[in-house]
């Protein structure tokens, strides 16, 4: 058997903190994965447990599932990376927009973040203007523009931004405006304000776990068409798990570009944008030399591997059933979750649809990132610890829900989150 601690000391000696960087070097949720396998984890030391993790949401059909499974090895006798087309990363592109309501044509990067950065850049090109608008507590991946007012500890007045990494040259922050989630009259003040500079607005439409008020996105729908700005829906996490068609299927109201990541590579590295051809045009090479060109390549884009295993993973959803099994699932654990704080008497709100979600700590209805603010930060690390302890590994901010968990891992979930909030009960708020 591995030795778990020194596996831990090991990573600690050689990566800052030691930790990959994915959450915040909470020690205690740190541990060393031997093997992922449908809806569990197992540790290094043998220790089984239930995954609510997923790999941060890429892992809908749960870990090592066989079509995947199957898919990838053969393909790997075939080679790993051309960076040429090949049929695989063609089937997957039309896939993509057999399934989304905006796409006509799709890029390919490796990651969601380099999705939203290169959606970003498209619609500036398409618009031939700089600034971009997002929502403030909204998280589109790491690069500079996105990395604004995701989690302001003190929010400013909108629309201006807090940057939230160091690094990030001073003269970003003239470029992004911060908006209100879910609150449409300044949202839509700030865009007749600013249209005239704006390249874009960005969202989650499902942002984090806070689930979009009615008429929200249709009124963001409403006046960005009114001042011909693209609306940008970041679909990284929404993509292929609130629907087949992703948050604008689910919530009906179709944005003009889409950012995909995540479950649409099912666990390997791939992302992709996704768009009308009058704005996608402008990655078509032939335009090299004009202003309107815009440069976007990467060594493993079109990657085979992530192709088949996202072919593999879609071909799966397709089945029919699939999103109504999920939705009961989930429906199940986060119920579940709200019925063990309120029988253990620990004031929180479940929040966010049942194919991912999370429990905070407060007595406001969450409906924004401010709301988030007033939730008890040391309640919801405590609460995460002690799943850990039982058993259950779930994501720092969210529950994912996979379509390997049964009825009786719910049950056991369930008993676990029981075991939890009653030890949360005796904790002082
Ligand atoms: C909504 C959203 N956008 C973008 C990203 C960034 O994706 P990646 O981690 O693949 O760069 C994430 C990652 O969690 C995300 O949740």
């Amino acid at each position: 058997m591995t030795d778990l601690s020194d596996l831990v000391q090991r990573a600690g000696r050689i990566f800052p903190g030691g930790v990959l960087g994915n959450h915040r070097g909470e020690s205690d949720l740190e541990f060393v994965v031997k093997e992922g396998r449908g809806a569990y984890l197992w540790a290094a030391d043998g220790r089984r447990y239930l995954d609510y993790l997923l790999g941060s949401g890429p892992m809908l059909l749960g870990h090592a599932h066989p079509a995947v499974v199957e898919a990838v090895q053969r393909q790997l006798g075939r080679g790993s990376t051309y960076m040429l087309l090949n049929e695989p990363i063609i089937e997957l592109a039309e896939e993509i927009v057999r399934a989304v309501a905006c796409a006509e044509q799709v890029r390919f990067t490796t990651s969601g973040t380099e999705s939203t950065f290169m959606a970003l850049r498209v619609a500036r090109a398409y618009r031939g203007r700089d600034k971009i608008m997002k929502f403030e507590g909204g998280f589109h991946g790491v690069h500079d523009y996105g990395l604004m007012s995701v989690a302001p500890r003190s929010p400013k007045a909108f629309p201006a931004p807090t940057p939230d990494s160091a690094g990030i040259p001073q003269v970003i922050e003239g470029e992004v405006l911060i908006a209100p989630y879910n609150d449409l009259a300044t949202t839509e003040a700030l865009i007749a304000q600013y249209h005239h500079e704006l390249a874009a607005v960005i969202i989650e439409p499902y942002q984090r776990v806070i689930v979009p008020a009615p008429g929200f996105l249709a009124g963001l729908r409403a006046v960005t068409r009114r001042y011909d700005v693209p609306l940008i829906f970041d679909e990284i996490v929404t993509g292929f798990r609130l629907a087949y068609g992703g948050a604008q299927e689910y919530y009906g109201v179709v944005p003009d570009l889409a950012c995909y990541g995540k479950v649409v590579a099912g666990g390997f590295p791939l992302g992709a944008v996704a768009g009308p051809a009058r704005i996608m045009r402008h990655f078509d090479p032939s335009l090299e030399g004009t202003p309107d060109f815009v440069v976007q390549q990467g060594t493993l884009n079109g990657n085979p591997i992530a192709a088949v295993a996202g072919l593999a993973t879609l071909a799966e959803l397709r089945k029919p059933g699939t999103y109504e099994r999920l939705h009961r699932m989930g429906t199940r654990v986060r119920d579940g979750l709200a019925a063990a704080a309120r029988e253990h008497g620990v004031v929180a709100q479940i929040s966010g649809e049942p194919m991912v979600f999370d429990v905070l700590f407060t007595d406001r209805p969450v409906t924004d990132y401010r709301a988030t603010l007033s939730a008890d930060a040391a309640r919801i690390r405590r609460f995460n610890e002690e799943c850990l302890r039982c058993g259950l590994v779930k994501a720092v901010n969210k529950v994912y829900v996979s379509l390997a968990h049964t009825d009786a891992d719910v049950d056991e979930t369930l008993q676990i989150f029981d075991t939890v909030m009653a030890r949360l009960a005796t904790m002082r708020a």
